[in-house]
């Protein structure tokens, strides 16, 4: 894609060329990309360490690096992003304040170097360079509104900047009254600790010709903008000409009346209102469908352009989506209208709470490319990509709610036979909830296949077109027609076997053979039962519970395991037990464990996290 970028601005000759400054990434190319995010100090060392302290309390550097970043794009790519958003490049006050260090890269100094903690200009380019021999794409952060000064507003020592050493490339130090949108623009953020001296607009001349010199210097494809709502609009035109390339803007509000206009003068804009209902509705069991709903309504009402808004539930800027619950909404902003953002960590279930607990050290993580989410993202950007190179109207068709209750919201993208249907509830991992969706709001036909993509359980419409789902475990489905799949390696084996089209709900298998394993260390003479609600598993009788086998069972890894079959979507209570040799049961401290089973094939298991046919625990018996 970047080659035939390249290729048409030449075709197109050098007025082109011109106006749109270097060669980078279009805004209509940014459209299907999926990106990344990435603060630098915490994603990867040089010397790729997954041990390296890292307290996010101190706001102190933590070592990571853009070299880090370059060994560990396999990571990134292997969950489907196309493209990396990395935080500010340029050189930073030194130095710790009460509020900590620069390690962010927000509290820029001189804007004409580089931060030699993340490396040399040789990395950087290094690492746009691994980016595009991968068909990736580099996002840059950048702040054009203020530099920083670790003291007082009214203390600032401006020689200390480059190239704006003097106060008279600033506004004069005022605190924000955020009710007045003058003020927004003109008067300081920061605080008495770290002030943010507020840059004029005049100073514009010197960011244009830094802007285009640094997507040449380092082949950048895009910028995401810090603080666009504290810049003056005016600043924006010439600087956008200048960089040639997609500008997302953080336009830090809530309210889509406010944030919208902003890309008059930017490409895109971050999805902050979205993001807000979004976390109301999925952050409990009473959080509110119908504000989502309405929200969503209102957005599109005034959206100019929403595929090139910034899809996010997280950044380093927002308390982490598990700080607030276990559960995830992160299908429901991959799919919806505008570039998904996943910011590092949302993979791992990180759960930090507001800046800057939420900039937890990825490499603690031992980049797990097994975890249940990281599969899980790695699924919708499949789908995604799919359904884009399928559908010439996926991205550009607007989608909103086909379905709304209390606790469940249906979101449906993509012209009619291409189609992605999203069913989204906050009722929990405890619970499930069936919902029936007609034909006309789906667009699905009468007796439809379907794969729902995460679980890869095959459904059919009936003779009207309807479709029933039930949502367990809290999970959402995201179903997309079984012929639009053959091929495509998605929930492989399904696309090709004959499916069932009298039930609508049933899996493409009866059963599954599900493996539990306990590690628990047992006295000689001892049993470990599975022991659960339904009569497979004894309905809570200890003397017909399941008995798990010790032939695995060593000193350093006391395996006591046991395979059964059961039936995809079955709900099962359950607790281990221990039978001494004299008979006496001990049961697990509360609560009951609680599984669903899963999809339906073994090629299916091995592709979604959600599948897993092997659980394995630690006992947690009082005793
Ligand atoms: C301001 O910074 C410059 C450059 O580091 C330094 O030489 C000068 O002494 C500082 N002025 C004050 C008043 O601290
Ligand atoms: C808004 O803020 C600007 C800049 O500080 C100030 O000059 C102006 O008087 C303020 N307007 C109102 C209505 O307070
Ligand atoms: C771009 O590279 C040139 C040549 O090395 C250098 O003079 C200039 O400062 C660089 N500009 C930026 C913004 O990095
Ligand atoms: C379960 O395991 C048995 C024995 O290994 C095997 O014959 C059977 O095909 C398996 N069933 C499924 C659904 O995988
Ligand atoms: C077992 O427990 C689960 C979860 O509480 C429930 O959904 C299911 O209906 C129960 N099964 C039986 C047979 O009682």
């Amino acid at each position: 894609m970047r080659t035939l970028h390249r290729a048409l601005l030449v075709l197109a000759g050098a007025v082109l060329e011109a106006s749109q400054g270097a060669a980078g990434l279009s805004a209509a190319e940014w459209r299907s990309q999926s990106i990344y995010q990435v603060v630098t100090d915490r994603f990867a060392r040089t010397d790729l360490s997954t041990t390296a302290s890292c307290n996010t309390a101190d706001q102190v550097y933590c070592g990571g690096t853009w070299q880090g970043l370059i060994s560990k794009l396999d990571y990134i790519q292997g969950m489907g992003f196309t493209a990396v958003w990395i935080s500010p490049v340029v050189k930073q006050v030194e130095g710790n304040s009460q509020d900590g260090s620069a390690y962010h890269g927000y509290w820029a100094q001189d804007i004409w170097a580089l931060n030699p903690a993340f490396g040399t200009e040789a990395d950087l380019a290094a690492l746009a360079a691994a980016l595009h021999a991968r068909g990736m794409y580099l996002m840059v952060d950048i702040v054009t509104n203020h530099m920083a000064y670790m003291g007082c507003g009214t203390c600032v020592n401006y020689s200390l900047f480059n190239p704006f050493s003097s106060s008279s490339y600033f506004h004069p130090y005022c605190a924000i009254d955020y009710s007045n949108q003058t003020s927004v623009e003109v008067c300081w953020q920061g605080d008495n600790i770290v002030s943010l001296p507020d840059l004029r607009t005049e100073e514009q001349v010197i960011w244009n010709r830094w802007v285009s010199q640094l997507v040449s210097n380092y082949s950048i494809d895009g910028f995401r903008v810090d603080s666009a709502k504290h810049v003056e609009t005016s600043f924006w035109q010439g600087f956008s000409t200048a960089a040639g390339v997609y500008l997302l803007g953080e336009v830090f509000d809530g309210d889509p009346s406010y944030v919208a206009p902003y890309q008059n003068y930017l490409n895109g804009v971050l999805d902050y209102p979205s993001y807000y209902w979004i976390l109301r509705a999925f952050q409990s069991s009473s959080g509110s469908i119908s504000d989502l709903v309405s929200g969503l309504n209102t957005l599109h009402g005034v959206a100019l352009d929403l595929s090139l808004y910034g899809s996010f539930l997280e950044n380093h800027d927002v308390a982490r989506f598990a700080s607030f619950t276990q559960d995830m909404a992160i299908a429901f902003t991959m799919l919806k209208d505008g570039i998904p953002i996943i910011y590092q960590g949302q993979e791992q279930h990180y759960s930090g709470g507001t800046t800057p607990n939420n900039r937890e050290a990825l490499w603690l993580s031992g980049y797990s490319t097994s975890s249940e989410l990281y599969k899980w993202i790695a699924a919708l950007n499949q789908i995604r990509a799919r359904a884009i190179a399928q559908d010439g109207g996926y991205l550009s068709y607007s989608s909103q709610p086909i379905y709304s209750d209390s606790h469940t919201i249906a979101m449906r993208k993509g012209t009619s036979g291409y189609q992605i249907v999203g069913v989204f509830t906050n009722v929990g991992a405890s619970s499930s909830v069936t919902v029936t969706l007609t034909s006309s709001a789906t667009g699905f036909g009468a007796n439809q296949a379907l794969i729902d993509v995460m679980s890869c359980t095959a459904y059919t419409t009936d003779s009207t077109g309807a479709l029933t789902v039930t949502l367990n475990d809290g999970l959402p489905k995201v179903l997309y027609p079984t012929a639009r799949l053959s091929g495509s390696g998605i929930c492989a084996g399904m696309t090709s076997t004959a499916l069932p089209t009298s039930s609508s709900t049933a899996a493409s298998a009866t059963t599954m053979n599900i493996t539990f394993n306990e590690l628990v260390t047992t006295a000689w003479g001892d049993t470990i039962k599975l022991a659960g609600n339904i009569s497979a598993l004894g309905s809570w009788s200890p003397s017909s519970a399941l008995t798990l086998s010790a032939s695995q069972y060593s000193q350093s890894n006391p395996l006591w395991s046991v395979t059964t079959v059961l039936a995809p979507g079955t709900v099962i209570e359950y607790k281990f037990i221990k039978v001494s040799a004299s008979g006496t049961v001990t049961w697990e401290s509360d609560p009951n464990r609680v599984y669903t089973v899963p999809c339906a094939t073994a090629t299916d298991n091995a592709r979604v996290g959600r599948c897993a046919t092997s659980l394995s625990t630690h006992a947690h018996f009082t005793t």
